[in-house]
């Protein structure tokens, strides 16, 4: 199997990348600062911005599967999801790779918050969605569209706050909105579902939720 990984620099892309490679698959990682990439020699390094196309293209050619754990490093508007997205899904389709799996968020939906006790629901979607995560979750909003409207075979795993503890190993799994009282998930987690969806195609084309 060989693996395009966009993020792999990242938290959860990190575990991915590990993840990957015990898996035996040859990963190529696309990296702004390959000497910081503790596994820059495992893997094939592609240099660049996930904002330069060809940097894009030359990391997804001749993958069977793209993995993206990508994100702003900050929560101001830097619009990497907006610019770096569209990128993506023209390089695939340009390439003829047609799978990719994505790191997103709960907040890409309105809809996602539709479990929780109304009283939750209102405070984070004031607080978070529209206050503290308004640049993150516009953010995947926009990733949200631009992989529903590509023709791939997607898949937007979805999380609520993450964090860095072990897996758990037992997640709740949702198609429609996050599990009541979801509101915390591990990386490690998160990276194993993703891991998961390489070989399954039960959420192939649509967003999914994750929580523990
Ligand atoms: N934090 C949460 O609680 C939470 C909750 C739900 C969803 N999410 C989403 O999960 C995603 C990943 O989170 P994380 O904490 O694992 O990520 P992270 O540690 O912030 O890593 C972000 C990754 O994106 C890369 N990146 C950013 N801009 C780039 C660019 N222009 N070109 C190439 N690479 C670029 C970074 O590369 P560099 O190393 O070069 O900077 C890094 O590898 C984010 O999209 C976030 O919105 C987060």
């Amino acid at each position: 199997m060989k693996v395009a990984i966009f993020g792999a620099s990242g938290a959860t892309g990190l575990l991915l990348t590990h993840r990957c490679l015990d898996a035996g698959y040859a990963v190529t990682a696309l990296l702004r600062s390959p000497d910081r990439f503790p596994l820059r020699d495992r893997v094939r390094v592609v240099v660049g911005s996930a904002l330069e196309s060809m940097a894009v293209r030359q990391t997804v050619e001749g993958a069977d599967v793209v993995l993206s754990a990508l994100g702003a490093r900050s929560w101001h508007n830097e619009y990497v999801l907006e610019q770096a997205v569209p990128l993506i899904v023209t390089a695939m389709r340009q390439t003829g790779v047609s799978r990719i799996i994505v790191l997103g968020g709960a907040s890409a939906r309105a809809e996602s918050l539709d479990r929780q006790p109304a009283p939750v629901r209102w405070l984070l979607r004031r607080v978070l969605y529209e206050g503290m995560l308004k640049w993150p979750s516009a953010a995947q909003r926009a990733q949200w569209l631009t992989l529903s409207a590509s023709g791939l075979d997607w898949t937007m795993v979805m999380p609520p706050m993450l964090t860095n503890g072990r897996a758990r190993h037992r997640v709740r799994v949702d198609g429609e909105a996050l599990p009541r009282r979801g509101m915390r998930i591990s990386r490690a987690d998160v990276a194993d579902f993703m891991m998961q969806q390489i070989g399954s195609d039960r959420w192939v084309g649509t967003g999914v939720y994750i929580a523990w």
